[in-house]
């Protein structure tokens, strides 16, 4: 099988990566999918947890919850993690339709072998400018932006790596993470910031995350909000759970699952690719 390869990438810890990579696995399993995850983040390991703990809840209550098929590489010689990684990838795509790959928050050649298997790339950015900076530097005075970041250019390069393989180009998309209810001017900046660099480096933004206890509150029990009805049957759903279930759908539909992949809105630059 050909598996759609999903990678959340950041080079920021604490952005929504484990949690964004969880909820489009059990999104993707609930619509019907087989679903791989692979943990290159081995170290904090919270997604192979999450995972971990699901089957240990779904056995606990005889519950026949749907869990992905987790593998995780760890950190080693550049030789070693390719070759596990691979090894990794190959062992899913024989029954995957989607591999969810979650990466750590730093550079690291590992991290570069995850984004460049990506058909898509999700990068979750906490809605800061703390977080911008891991896009671009920004002047302080007008917001122009005055330079991609070394994260951009990294992805640049997988991109460009990819079409000297004549892979499919990867799909890049930003997701807002923890929007804030309030705070109207951060908002209205970060957007209008993240418009106008999404055409300057090629993303697509996705609708957002609210800042919701949901996406965090059932790790324990490796449960996600999309799981709510089968294990609490009788209890009610309440906004902020039927709010964060439409986001979760909203980031899937922007991905594009289960449909063709959309056209990037914002261009590759491919005079840079030719002058290289
Ligand atoms: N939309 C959200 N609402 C509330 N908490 C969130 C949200 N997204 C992430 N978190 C919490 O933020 C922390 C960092 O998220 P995590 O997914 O682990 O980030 P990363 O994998 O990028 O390091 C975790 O405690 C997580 O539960
Ligand atoms: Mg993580």
């Amino acid at each position: 099988m050909q598996p759609h390869v999903i990678v959340l990438g950041n080079e920021k810890g604490g952005s929504g990566k484990s949690t964004t990579a969880i909820h489009l696995a059990v999104f993707l399993l609930r619509a019907g999918h087989t679903v791989g995850v692979v943990d290159l983040d081995a170290r904090q390991g919270t997604l192979t947890r999450h995972v971990g703990n699901r089957a240990a809840y779904a056995e606990r209550h005889g519950l026949d919850l749907p869990v992905p098929a987790v593998r995780a590489v760890e950190r080693s010689t550049v030789a070693v993690e390719t070759q596990e990684f691979q090894a990794a990838i190959d062992d899913l795509s024989r029954d995957c339709a989607y591999i969810v790959i979650d990466t750590p928050g730093s550079d690291s050649p590992l991290s570069r072998l995850g984004h460049a298997a990506a058909d898509t790339l999700v990068t979750p950015l906490n809605d800061s400018f703390v977080d911008l900076d891991m896009l671009a530097t920004v002047d302080p005075d007008t917001l122009e932006i005055l330079r991609p970041s070394q994260y951009a250019d990294m992805v640049f390069e997988q991109r460009k790596a990819r079409m000297a393989r004549r892979r499919r180009p990867i799909d890049w998309v930003v997701l807002r993470n923890r929007l804030a209810h309030l705070d109207a001017r951060n908002k209205r900046d970060m957007g209008a910031i993240l418009d106008r660099l999404a055409r300057r480096i090629g993303f697509r933004l996705a609708p957002g995350f609210g800042e919701r206890v949901i996406f965090r509150e059932l790790f324990l029990k490796g449960l996600t909000l999309l799981d709510l009805r089968d294990t609490d049957p009788e209890g009610g759903l309440t906004m902020s759970h039927v709010a964060a279930r439409q986001e979760v759908r909203s980031l899937a539909e922007a991905i594009g699952l289960g449909l063709p992949a959309p056209a990037l809105s914002g261009p590759v630059d491919t005079k840079r690719i030719a002058a290289e």
